[in-house]
């Protein structure tokens, strides 16, 4: 059986619980199936779209019986957008799914001794938690079954979020749950001005349109920046479009613009002009100052980024006199965030300007014992770094989701800081660490947090101490 049972409709399957990745899994004839957008508790047909010899995909094509967890979903773009795709799911139920996915891949992947995962530390805000957004127009906007049966001509523009997996295609957004403040209403002023106006919204295939992307960022401190890009160099247009958010939202602290002309809609490589206000904005964390300029990273629930930076703390127990080698750290914010209790941090980056920042972020915190580098870690971290600076007490490292290179574990096993705190977003290549770690370390806590609520994603922080 694989590919022969592609199209085929299993019927009545039961949903019995959510795997890596937020896939449900249900069985068939013995054999996994994984289906999105269910819940464990439903019994469903599933029409195969991928059949595998060890396990098959699928969609629900129809619910016979309704999970007893399921609540309603409180977006009305719930199941076409994609951005939240576990609203449909109590949250606390979201958090134990999220905790236990912890757990499996621990036992499935690390498979050494760790004690009892920590009870997830949830987020106080469910909804309107982040602090950026990037919207995206197009001249294609996704017309729902209904709207093309119905034979009717509907307004194609639209404003808001690539639908799964169809880059092309955007759903056009009234009302996003998961930015509060001027969010909604920029987004919103902004199509009407552009459709009222008749500023052309971008066409993705022939890579022509006035208005192409909007992201708009917001701080704890009321300071927001929104930048909007453009796919053509048409003045007239530009200066209209700007002036119209200029006078519309005077509380816009940081007012920006870019001309992207090339294929994709990514910043990094492009020229950010500053229209009105400041070219950067300010959070601000036990009275610690961040500056987020246009290109920064910055985590994007700063509430639960700031709880996650408490863990990350409390784990490290710094006493004063420490060293502490803070990996992968984007604009500095955990190496200044736990400054002030060691004796001195360091600071590993790839991305230049992320660095600048972090240097930034030290200075205007008068915090004068950090180092930032830039460069890759495997590159970075070796024999001549070691002798060139002191030797790690602690070693906080937070890579991205594929984890850290190889080398860089075989750098940490020979570096033997008393402890480590691994910081992930993805606790499956965390786990395939922990286990080349294991040859030196104990896993003594185990601590999820989540960032991203009506998201299968989780954060995981372990403490590994040195074995005696
Ligand atoms: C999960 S983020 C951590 C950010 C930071 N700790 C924070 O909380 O804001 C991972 C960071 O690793 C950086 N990175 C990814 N691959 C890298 C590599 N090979 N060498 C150095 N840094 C890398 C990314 O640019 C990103 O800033």
């Amino acid at each position: 059986m694989s590919r022969k049972m592609k199209n085929k409709v299993l019927e009545n399957l039961t949903i019995e619980r959510i795997a890596s990745e937020g896939k449900s899994v249900a069985h068939y004839e013995g054999k996994v199936v994984f289906v999105q957008n269910v819940a464990p508790g439903d019994v469903v047909d599933v029409r195969v779209t991928r059949g595998k010899s060890s396990f098959m995909e699928g969609e629900a094509i129809k619910i016979h019986e309704y999970s007893k967890d399921r609540v309603e979903p409180f977006c009305q773009h719930f199941g076409v957008c994609g951005g939240c795709k576990w609203q449909h799911i109590d949250y606390k139920l979201q958090l134990s799914y999220k905790r236990q996915q912890v757990i499996d891949q621990f036992q499935r992947i690390a498979k050494v001794a760790i004690p009892e995962v920590m009870p997830i530390i949830g987020s106080a805000e469910t909804r309107y938690y982040r602090n950026k957004l990037d919207f995206t127009f197009s001249n294609n906007r996704w017309l729902t079954r209904e709207e093309i049966d119905s034979g009717k001509d509907f307004e194609r523009n639209a404003l808001g979020f690539h639908i799964p997996k169809r880059f092309d295609k955007i759903v056009d957004i009234e009302h996003c749950y998961l930015q509060g403040n001027i969010s909604n209403d920029v987004r919103n002023s902004l199509r009407e001005f552009a459709l009222a106006n008749g500023i052309t919204f971008f066409d993705m295939i022939k890579q022509i349109g006035v208005l192409r992307n909007l992201i708009i960022r917001t701080t704890s401190t009321g300071e927001s920046m929104v930048i909007v890009q453009f796919g053509e160099d048409d003045k007239e247009a530009i200066a209209k479009v700007m002036d119209f958010l200029k006078t519309k939202f005077p509380e816009v602290t940081s007012l920006l613009y870019i001309v992207n002309l090339k294929k994709n809609e990514t910043i990094h490589d492009q020229d950010v002009i500053t229209y009105y206000g400041k070219d950067y904005i300010e959070e601000e964390m036990e009275g610690l100052k961040f500056r987020i300029n246009p290109k920064s990273f910055y985590q994007t629930n700063s509430d639960q980024a700031y709880r996650l930076y408490q863990v990350a703390r409390e784990f490290a127990n710094l006493q004063g006199d420490e060293v502490v080698y803070d990996l992968y750290t984007g604009t500095g914010t955990i190496a200044n965030f736990v400054a002030k209790k060691a004796k001195q941090v360091i600071g590993i980056e790839y991305v230049e300007e992320a660095i600048v920042d972090a240097k930034v972020n030290s200075e205007i915190n008068g915090l004068d014992n950090t180092l930032f580098y830039a460069g890759d870690m495997k590159d970075m971290l070796n024999d001549e770094f070691i002798e060139n600076h002191a030797a790690p007490d602690v070693i906080i490292t937070d890579p991205p989701r594929a984890g850290m290179h190889e080398d860089v574990v075989n750098m940490l096993l020979k570096l033997e800081a008393p402890k480590i705190v691994y910081v992930s977003c993805n606790p499956a290549t965390q786990a395939r660490d922990v286990a080349l770690l294991a040859e030196k370390y104990q896993v003594d806590i185990v601590q999820p947090v989540d960032m991203f609520p009506h998201t299968y994603h989780v954060e995981n922080v372990v403490l590994l101490t040195k074995k005696s």
